[in-house]
């Protein structure tokens, strides 16, 4: 039995103004001993929050290396020195705006797992390959791409996120439809890891749409950005969990 997954991404935001927002988090968490639930905040605040305790801490991303010259990179063996028990990869951001090649993001889901965290892998098509009518062949030849090799032995240690880069962010959300059925694609391409994978939607999940988006077919959890930067937003998605 997959247990639900509530993840929040806080991105570059959130310090320790926020850790009020973190605590009651943390209380909601701790609510809910039937379901798991993550928040990946800002490196910076990965040790405090992980030492607050209540909810379980991650990074939102990692370096392939496990140390190195490799300056303003953070590794898996140092998320989880500071308290870290997983770490997201290949979110769209990181794969847009630091130009990250699946090829590499696979070796920072190695390097993740190899380090003892557990893994969120990020996957997603953009607006024209969804109208292009390719999102399933273009989200699963990235998956197949992407995925670490560690997954085959340790599946449940591996989280996989559905993130329609067109509705992270905007307010736009697919149909449940279309969340099933890439969900669906994406478990069978799993082969035999995928009843053990859990299979997390990502894009614009808030209160209003959680319930519906977690009573989804093949759906064990959500990603989620902007509602998760305080409780009043995030605590309601844990509960329709
Ligand atoms: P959003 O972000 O919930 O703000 O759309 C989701 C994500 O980027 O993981």
């Amino acid at each position: 039995m997959r247990r639900k997954f509530i993840v929040g991404n806080w991105k570059m935001n959130g310090n320790h103004a926020s850790l009020v927002e973190a605590q009651d988090i943390a209380a909601a968490a701790r609510a809910r001993p039937d379901i798991d639930v993550a928040v990946c905040p800002p490196f910076t605040m990965i040790a405090t929050m992980a030492s607050a305790g209540g909810v379980t801490i991650g990074g939102q991303d990692c370096h392939a290396a496990s140390s190195g010259a490799f300056t303003g990179s953070v590794s898996a063996s140092l998320l989880a020195d500071a308290g870290a028990r997983l770490a997201i990869v290949g979110h769209s951001e990181r794969r847009e705006l630091s130009g990250e090649s699946d090829a590499l993001i696979a070796a920072k889901a190695s390097a993740v797992l190899a380090g003892g965290l557990d893994v969120i892998l990020c996957i997603g098509e953009t607006l024209e390959i969804r109208r292009g009518g390719d999102a399933t062949a273009f989200v699963l030849s990235q998956l197949a791409a992407s995925l670490p090799e560690g997954l085959r032995p340790q599946p449940g240690r591996i989280a996989v996120a559905y993130e329609p880069v067109w509705a992270i962010g905007t307010g736009l959300t697919p149909e449940l439809a279309d969340i099933e059925a890439m969900h669906g694609a994406i478990r069978g391409a799993l082969g035999p890891a995928g009843p053990e994978v859990r299979l997390l939607y990502g894009g614009s999940v808030n209160a209003a749409n959680a319930a519906a988006i977690l009573k989804a077919a093949d759906v064990d959890g959500a990603l989620v950005g902007g509602a998760s930067l305080t409780a009043a937003a995030f605590v309601p998605i844990i509960a329709a969990a």
